[in-house]
């Protein structure tokens, strides 16, 4: 007896306090992550927006991480939204794809995008074009057919160069041509430019999100792109009138070798696949998506590479000697191969370190499907929340002085970047949804400069700053002048640069 009281004494009512404390902290701990709403219905949204119309956005960010840890509460773009800046989490929100998050974007967008947009679509369907997308644009299709698409078509547009060059008008005007190449092979015409005028004025139209969703230029949008995807439905139709009268018998047939390569092709090849074919309207949406997807984004990565390269002319130097040798190996005209481009480390380090700093994407918005339980703060179901993926990538405990372009951070060795990022670097973001056409992006920018720095040599034409809303761009489209490089001759001088 006594000793059962001295027991309970000593063991069971530390025992009990202890579950107490646990339980009470757990309950307490299932709130909301901290943070603040700011203004009633526009929320942060003004804070956040001029942040990221500046050139150092980071502070909206380092802000409330300082005072509230990297997972916060705030209100953007019309809700309450948890904003992530950690790598754990974010890998989390990533991974969960359809099962605790769903993609969520703005009306705006959608209507834009249309329907059947793989940004916006969900499930099963996504799912079959996911795989679809990332099996036309792998590696062994990218060796086989595109890289030599892509290093003509870089070829022909630099071929035109003098003088004064705006560089992010010239990049668009690349990818766009490569895009509309490898969806439906149309080589640059009248046509695909006529295509690319009524493109941009879809484009302007994402823009205008949240707050002039009546404006004119969204007007003007929306007619734009019934004009696309009518231009598209015809081609779409006229391609499936092709096959059923070429009968479709053992690859090529007539119109040339290069039909069957191309993602037209392959969406229209799933209809033997017994899942079901495709409409043309679903079609039509697609590839419009796929052409926002190659278009804005992989030319304002080109166009960020020259500019940080410009900025950083040691490593503009060492580039182009890489470059220089992989040419010289082959004579003035030859065309890059595919490994060539596997034999570029130092071009890789460039490239990692230009998709770091810039972040296209800066995150992703997914919505909670039902309530969620993350490092101890709960999510309601139904609440907006953003993965931000800039936010790891410019975190100093992450990369070291992660705020300065230093391509050599990712060269070889136990230290470097590549073995210590292996959840930290996410720049085509991950899970279910991670980007498609990555491989595809990273070979059109190793392309792009390698005939840029082997051809021409270049300053700055004015100083240009980057901001990033409504997109990550130049102000200026970053004006350049070029000169062609005199092969044989000494090449000119590096320019100066105050640092
Ligand atoms: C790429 O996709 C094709 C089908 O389009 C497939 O046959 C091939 O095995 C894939 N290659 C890789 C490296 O995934
Ligand atoms: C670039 O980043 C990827 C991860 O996306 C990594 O696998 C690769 O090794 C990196 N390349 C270099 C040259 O560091």
């Amino acid at each position: 007896m006594d000793s059962l009281t001295l027991f309970s004494l000593y063991f069971l009512l530390p025992l009990i306090l202890i579950l107490l404390f646990f339980l009470r902290s757990t309950h307490r701990s299932r709130r909301l992550p901290p943070g603040s709403l700011g203004l009633p219905f526009v929320g942060e949204t003004l804070q956040l927006i001029s942040a990221y119309k500046s050139e150092n956005p980071e502070p909206f960010i380092d802000e409330r991480v300082g005072r509230f840890g990297p997972i916060f509460t705030t209100h953007v773009f019309g809700e309450p939204t948890v904003f992530s800046a950690d790598p754990d989490t974010n890998r989390f929100i990533l991974q969960n794809e359809g099962r605790l998050f769903e993609s969520s974007y703005p009306g705006s967008i959608s209507n834009l995008l249309g329907r059947h947009s793989l940004l916006l679509m969900r499930g099963s369907l996504h799912k079959r074009m996911h795989s679809l997308t990332l099996s036309f644009a792998n590696s062994s299709i990218l060796q086989d057919h595109l890289l030599l698409d892509i290093d003509r078509l870089v070829r022909l547009n630099l071929d035109c160069w003098t003088g004064l060059v705006f560089l992010m008008d010239e990049a668009k005007k690349i990818t766009f041509e490569l895009t509309v190449k490898q969806l439906m092979s149309f080589d640059p015409c009248e046509w695909t430019e006529s295509l690319r005028k009524e493109y941009m004025l879809v484009i302007e139209g994402f823009f205008t999100i949240p707050f002039r969703l009546f404006s004119t230029t969204y007007r003007r949008a929306i007619e734009a792109r019934r004009k696309v995807a009518e231009a598209l439905g015809r081609v779409v139709r006229e391609r499936r009138r092709r096959r059923s009268r070429g009968g479709g018998g053992g690859g090529g047939g007539e119109g040339g070798d290069q039909r069957k390569n191309d993602m037209l092709g392959a969406l229209l090849d799933e209809e033997g696949g017994g899942a079901g074919g495709f409409s043309d309207e679903e079609i039509v949406d697609f590839m419009l998506a796929l052409l926002v997807a190659g278009y804005e984004t992989t030319s304002t990565i080109m166009t960020l590479a020259v500019k940080f390269l410009t900025e950083t002319p040691l490593a503009l130097a060492q580039l182009k000697e890489e470059q220089d040798e992989i040419r010289a190996r082959k004579g003035e005209s030859e065309a890059l191969e595919w490994n060539d481009y596997k034999s570029m480390p130092f071009t890789q380090c460039v490239v990692n370190e230009t998709l770091r700093v810039a972040n296209i994407i800066s995150g992703v918005f997914r919505r909670a499907m039902t309530d969620i339980d993350v490092k101890g703060y709960r999510i309601p179901k139904g609440y907006k929340v953003f993965a931000s993926l800039r936010a790891v990538h410019m975190d100093e405990d992450h990369f070291k002085d992660a705020r300065s372009f230093n391509p050599w951070r990712w060269q070889g060795g136990d230290s470097s970047a590549a073995t210590n990022s292996v959840n930290l670097f996410t720049p085509f973001g991950g899970g279910p949804r991670r980007c498609p056409g990555a491989e595809l992006a990273r070979a059109e920018l190793s392309v792009f400069l390698h005939h840029l720095v082997t051809r021409f040599s270049w300053v700055a034409a004015e100083d240009d700053k980057l901001v990033f809303f409504p997109t990550t761009r130049t102000q200026k489209r970053f004006p350049i002048i070029v000169q062609r490089r005199n092969h044989g001759a000494a090449p000119p001088p590096a320019p100066t640069f105050p640092l």
